[in-house]
């Protein structure tokens, strides 16, 4: 998003990640799993800190890479998160226990799109961190902002997809299908009613909304 220049210095000040995190990032490229990029993650847990979530759901478990970024990085928060494919299931659950930090995570096996009754036992949360199939975003949004206290924050990442919401032509037919649906999904976030919301050029795009009213 930014000059390639600047993007490299930025992540060239970001501190090393402990080894089990290192382990974890070289095993998502090496296999092609998809993670949160460097300076998306780093905005995203600043955003958490300052806004003091406590309590987050996260839509998009993977191996478990930025359900273990939180843990880390905020040891008060809790994180209920969600991932259906078996393999990476298997893959978060090795790492989650490798980490020692298994109490502070919950690991929901399903599809987000019917886990709302599992999840809700666990809400009202602070913050949610959507980050599952793109095309879905908006029915993630309404199924899992009803679990959101008021004044909490819901963060999607890659609301801008590698800059393609910007493009007039793309080729793949597939890509162009989704690239629409996230160009709908951000002109119905930005207009929605019941969040104050704004986009970051950073990583691959992230939507950052706030749900209007205090927390209590
Ligand atoms: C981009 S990856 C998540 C990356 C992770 N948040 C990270 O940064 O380490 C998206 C994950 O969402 C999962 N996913 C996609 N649609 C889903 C759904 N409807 N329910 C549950 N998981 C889903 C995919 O299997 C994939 O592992």
């Amino acid at each position: 998003m930014l000059n390639e220049k600047l993007h490299l210095y930025i992540e060239g000040l970001v501190h090393e990640r402990n080894s089990l995190l290192t382990e974890m990032e070289q095993y998502a490229t090496a296999h092609n799993i998809p993670i949160m990029e460097l300076t998306g993650i780093e905005t995203m847990l600043q955003l958490l800190r300052i806004h003091r979530s406590k309590k987050i759901l996260e839509v998009g478990t993977a191996i478990g890479y930025s359900a273990l970024r939180m843990a880390y990085g905020i040891p008060e928060t809790h994180i209920v998160t969600i991932e259906r494919d078996e393999e990476r299931i298997q893959l978060a659950k090795e790492f989650i226990g490798r980490s020692g930090l298994a109490q502070q995570i919950t690991l929901i096996e399903g599809d987000a799109l019917d886990a709302a009754e599992a999840v809700s036992s666990h809400a009202p949360f602070d913050a949610i961190f959507i980050d599952a199939a793109k095309g879905q975003y908006k029915k993630f949004f309404e199924i899992y902002s009803n679990n959101l206290c008021d004044g909490g924050m819901i963060i999607t990442d890659n609301v801008l997809f590698k800059g393609l919401v910007a493009e007039s032509e793309i080729e793949s037919k597939r890509t162009r299908n989704l690239v629409k649906k996230i160009d709908e999904f951000n002109r119905w976030l930005m207009d929605h009613p019941d969040f104050d919301s704004v986009i970051l050029p950073v990583g691959d795009g992230v939507a950052v909304s706030k749900k209007r009213g205090e927390r209590k």
